[in-house]
């Protein structure tokens, strides 16, 4: 199929600062594990290395936020990740982390290399410094007004309110998270990749000889390549990460994005001697598996660093997918709107392969797509359940029951059988042809289609209405079955690594070697099975509703969160608000405005007059409850009109976010006339 000697195979290093969702399953890791799986079974030498991506600001922003150093966060999240990764069967080679000894001295010699090789150029701009803390402000640790919305907590970077992506210095009133006081600007010397110099290359070796990348990764490279390329920073003013390894660098580290990719490298490193073969041998074939925010640094960046380098090889695909929303709306992990990997391993134990086949069924691989807990229930229930469990169940039962679970011997077959049997190499070849192209949906229906074959060949043939009448026809019949019983198991492999095995014990058949499948006689007469138990379990509804109702849990949670409180006016001086005379006063009468629906009109004892005030609260009181109430009315507003009395002053409010009011009224009661100060 392909000329290459060994598969190197790499899945993002998601950052530690937080757990493993299904956005990211379904992406990334989902896909690298069943082609890796798939390689393996295939007998390929391949190896699969992802790890911790432990620096960058955002760790250190958590890490500010929680009172705890960023070694700590990312202990905490590398661990439950490493676990959760392991619990749910994808199987890694290695999974190493970007704080490991051997990745930044790997980091620090990639970046020496190019740096004595006269690859970078060294240019000084101003950035925003923090005199207080002493220290280059990143730009999430700026915060200022959106120069677009008036958002008064705008980062330096984006405007979390109204979407624009800003830079530091366009913040109005820009001031530091970290000491509160302004920064203010400073030069500051980095080290940047020439990318335009390496576009001849990349417009070569992508647009021309990658003419076969998914559309998605070829159409966003060819945007950024007929967009022209920029030189980029690759290193920070920043403590956490990889120190840059030349003299007068002080305080300066590599930017995450240089030194992530090299993890990949590193992890190799840490997993075998022979690491140099995977990485700079041209008859190795390395495919980056990534989501589709990260194309650019994958397919652009990265490359351009290992080309600037020289000695290693490029990756032959990045097959990256486009992006899972859950119930409608975009998975957020600020907003807490995920299906969290730990979770849901602690909430379905024993049922990590329904969701690895639900995320692989409904997979965003060319287009953004959704995950709802009907759907995962649905399809475990009528696809999981109905069609595989069952198909593979009656086919062991029968054989037990009929035959003490010996395979019977199948002499005369009939066309339909024969039918039935070819499809077998058919399905075979079309999965293989969907996992070379990095089609998992498509694989997995195809290899699903064996099980529907056989579902449907079992309800056809009826075995066991004819076992007292025709034994021979049953023990075709059953011999046919656990054909392609074997034939799944081997086939569903790299999509469903516990079950397959499940299934494997109980035929007793346990050399799944991927070229064996598309054979008919996999199980020879006389062989010896064993009993079944359910492959899978149905899903009740009340177990999908309680996941429902913690996601709506969530979203009011979240929605009472955002309500974010106005922002504090312009300042004023003592003197503007010394003009305000403020008094208590008693509510003594109440009616409402006829024909209105907010206003009420109340005579007030403010202690100077007993006077008329139109007030909008309608909606919130009843005139009758409000008689006698003690509340603050602004006395020295100028009278006006409403429909057609005359208002002389204002009740004082506190309005929520909803728009309820309630009276600013005195903690206890006064004498009416007081002032409010
Ligand atoms: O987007 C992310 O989650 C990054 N941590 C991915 C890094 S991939 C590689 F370069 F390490
Ligand atoms: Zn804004």
């Amino acid at each position: 199929m392909s000329e290459f000697k060994r598969y190197l195979i790499t899945s993002a290093l998601p950052y530690a600062n937080g757990p493993i969702h299904i956005g990211h399953l379904a992406g990334v890791y989902i896909p690298s594990d069943i082609y890796t799986r798939y390689l393996r079974l295939k007998g390929k030498d391949v190896i699969s290395v992802c790890g911790s991506d432990e620096h960058g600001v955002p760790i250190t922003l958590k890490a500010r936020q929680e009172g705890v150093s960023p070694q700590d966060i990312v202990d905490k999240f590398h661990k439950i990740n490493k676990n959760a990764f392991e619990k749910f069967g994808i199987s890694f080679d290695i999974y190493s982390r970007t704080t490991s000894p051997v990745h930044h001295q790997t980091a620090s010699d990639f970046f020496r290399k190019l740096y004595d090789d006269g690859k970078f150029i060294e240019k000084t701009t101003e950035q925003y410094y923090d005199e207080e803390a002493q220290q280059f402000l990143a730009d999430r640790y700026i915060t200022g007004t959106c120069p677009h919305c008036g958002n008064e907590s705008a980062y330096g970077d984006q405007c979390e309110k109204c979407g624009t992506s800003l830079s530091a210095t366009e913040l109005i009133h820009p001031k530091s998270t970290i000491s509160g006081s302004k920064p203010v600007r400073k030069e500051t010397k980095h080290w940047y990749l020439p990318l335009n110099e390496y576009e001849p290359f990349l417009k070569k070796w992508i647009l021309e000889d990658h003419k076969e990348w998914k559309t998605n990764v070829y159409g966003q490279c060819k945007s950024w390549l007929d967009t022209g390329l920029q030189a980029r920073a690759v290193s920070r003013d920043l403590n956490w990460g990889v120190p840059v390894p030349v003299d007068g660098a002080d305080g300066k580290v590599l930017y995450v994005w240089f030194d992530a990719p090299i993890g990949y490298i590193s992890a190799t490193k840490e997993l075998t001697e022979n690491w140099e073969t995977y990485w700079k041998d041209k008859e190795t074939k390395m495919v980056h598996f990534i989501g589709k925010d990260n194309i650019v640094f994958h397919c652009i960046i990265f490359p351009s660093m290992l080309k600037a380098e020289g000695s290693y090889i490029l990756p032959d695909n990045v097959p990256a997918n486009e992006f899972l929303n859950l119930e409608g709306d975009k998975i957020s992990t600020s907003r807490n709107w995920a299906v969290w990997l730990h979770e849901y391993l602690e909430d379905f134990e024993g049922k990590e392969d329904v969701l690895r086949y639900v995320l692989c069924a409904n997979a965003p691989e060319t287009k953004d797509n959704d995950f709802t807990w009907k759907d995962f229930q649905n399809r475990n229930n009528n696809e999981l359940v109905a069609v595989l469990g069952n198909f593979v169940n009656r086919a062991i039962v029968l054989t037990n029951k009929y035959f003490d679970g010996k395979v019977p011997e199948r002499e005369i077959i009939n066309n339909y059988d024969k039918e039935t049997l070819a499809e077998i190499p058919k399905i075979k070849t079309k999965v293989e042809y969907s996992l070379e192209n990095y089609r998992f949906r498509e694989a997995l229906k195809e290899a699903m289609t064996l099980a529907r074959l056989g579902n449907k060949y079992l309800a056809d043939t009826e075995p066991w209405k004819i076992f007292k009448t025709d034994i021979e026809r049953v023990k075709t019949i059953l011999n046919i079955s656990l054909q392609i019983t074997a034939n799944l198991s081997i086939l569903l492999e790299p999509f469903l690594p516990f079950s397959t095995k499940k299934l494997s014990g109980f035929i007793r058949y346990e050399r799944a070697d991927w070229e064996m499948a598309g054979n008919d006689n996999l199980l020879k007469p006389g062989h010896q099975i064993d009993k079944a138990n359910h492959l899978f379990q149905k899903i009740e509804d009340k177990e999908v509703e309680k996941q429902i109702q913690k996601l709506l849990d969530t979203k009011k949670e979240n929605e009472n969160n955002n309500k974010a409180v106005n922002p504090a006016k312009e300042n004023i001086t003592f003197d503007d608000f010394s003009k305000l005379d403020i008094r208590t006063g008693t509510i003594l009468e109440a009616e409402k405005v006829p024909k209105t629906k907010k206003l009420i009109k109340l005579l007030i004892d403010t202690g100077i007059d007993k006077r008329t005030v139109v007030s909008g609260i309608a909606e919130y009181f009843k005139p009758e409850e409000i008689i006698g109430h003690q509340v603050s009315i602004l006395v020295n507003l100028e009278p006006r009109k409403l429909r057609g009395i005359e208002s002389q002053g204002m009740i004082l409010m506190a309005e929520d976010t909803d728009g309820k009011l309630v009276f600013v009224s005195p903690d206890e009661s006064v004498q009416n006339g007081s002032e409010v100060k």
